[in-house]
């Protein structure tokens, strides 16, 4: 007989027979809705930088060719599983690895990020973005399938970035504080602008779908600076895009999350795109955020990166606030607002995994 146990929301209701293995997880149960043991917790961007594991391992490697080594590649996804015992591990790559497979000149430097030789500003420009397949990210697919068999229950999340944000590297030709020729170029060329962004729309999908294929667990879509842009422009710009991806998995069996930074009053519209798991960073209450995303999504998120450089009474209230306000939603899944800081003490990250699985601990005659 199915078994009986409160959701997130405390509402009783009928349990699914446990299958094991990574889909029965707690973070992919938290995804779908469904009641989970603990709250799920895992870091964006907790695969390398504040390591010293990490630091090591790429010594001598740059990072571009770190993401074409299957071996580091699986070596520095599962550092952070190993120290921290998160719910799920997420892929090292970058979101610029598919752009790059594609044929786009690239590298990524050190302390400044994806840096692009030349800058995309005409139809031609975009038409020598290829189409991917499989073999153009080889390493990647290989790299799964090893992390997969390595990971047993414990998922593997994997990753691309969204039509926006890759947009933005590649018109500006590197990271930018205003996205001013990002936003020039769309305002000024809207078909080249949509050009480009339905090319980038099925780099992110060919590049997930592989993953997917290799068998990841979930997927999240980083649209890292679409809360560079108001609602109305996001809408006309940008959701048609993210939805194309998105939906272009409707069928694929996994959890999708959707997640961007400064996107206050883009959750609504985020929400629309299709993904059953919002991300939301930590200028918004997750009980706003779920006032505004509506009942049908869980959230992740939210706590600020830096908090984790106060004291840990500090720490610890706001890890606690964090979850109260996440029961207002129908699901939660723990994370960062954004990305690990580099100089984040590990042993703090460690010490938040516990907490949160001791804090949200349900009662083990309800599970
Ligand atoms: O948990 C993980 O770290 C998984 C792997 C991962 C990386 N990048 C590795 C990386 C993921 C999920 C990303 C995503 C990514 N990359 C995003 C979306 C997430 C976010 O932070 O908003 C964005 C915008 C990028 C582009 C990018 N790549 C930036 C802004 C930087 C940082 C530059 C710097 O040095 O601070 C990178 C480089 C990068 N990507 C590093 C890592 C570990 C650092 C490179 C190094 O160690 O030399």
């Amino acid at each position: 007989m199915a078994a009986m146990t409160t959701d997130n929301t405390g509402t009783a209701r009928d349990d699914a027979p446990r299958t094991g293995g990574p889909a029965d997880s707690p973070f992919v149960r938290a995804c779908r809705r469904r009641p989970v043991p603990h709250t799920p917790v895992w870091f964006m961007r907790q695969a390398g930088r504040s390591l010293p594991e990490y630091r090591e391992i790429r010594a001598n490697v740059a990072m571009l060719e770190s993401c074409r080594r299957p071996d580091l590649v699986t070596e520095i996804t599962l550092q952070p599983v190993r120290r921290h015992g998160v719910d799920a591990a997420i892929l090292f790559s970058d979101i610029v690895v598919p752009v790059a497979a594609a044929g786009v000149d690239l590298d990524i430097v050190p302390g400044t990020g994806p840096v692009v030789a030349e800058p995309v500003r005409t139809a031609a420009d975009v038409q020598r973005i290829r189409p991917i397949d499989r073999d153009d990210v080889a390493y990647v697919d290989e790299a799964v399938r090893m992390l997969v068999r390595e990971l047993g229950d414990t998922p593997l999340i994997g990753f691309a970035g969204a039509p926006f944000t890759l947009a933005s590297y590649l018109i500006e030709g590197g990271p930018s504080r205003t996205h001013a020729k990002t936003k020039a170029l769309m305002y000024g060329e809207p078909e080249l602008w949509h050009a480009l962004a339905g090319r980038l729309a099925e780099v992110a999908l060919a590049f997930l779908r592989v993953q997917i294929e290799a068998g990841v667990s979930a997927v999240q879509l980083f649209d890292s600076w679409a809360g560079a842009l108001s609602e109305a422009d996001y809408r006309r710009f940008v959701l048609p895009h993210s939805t194309a991806v998105l939906a272009g998995l409707a069928d694929a069996g996994v959890p999708r999350i959707h997640f961007g930074v400064g996107t206050a009053e883009l959750l609504g519209a985020m929400g629309e795109a299709g993904a059953e798991v919002i991300g939301v960073d930590w200028r918004t209450p997750l009980d706003v955020a779920t006032r505004r995303i509506g009942p049908e999504h869980a959230v992740q998120g939210n706590l600020d990166p830096c908090v984790l450089l106060a004291p840990w009474p500090v720490v610890e209230a706001e890890v606690r606030r964090i979850l109260d306000q996440g029961r207002a939603a129908p699901a939660h899944v723990f994370n960062l607002g954004h990305g690990v800081l580099p100089e984040t003490d590990p042993e703090v990250l460690t010490r938040v995994v516990a907490l949160v699985h001791e804090l949200s601990a349900r009662p083990a005659d309800q599970d």
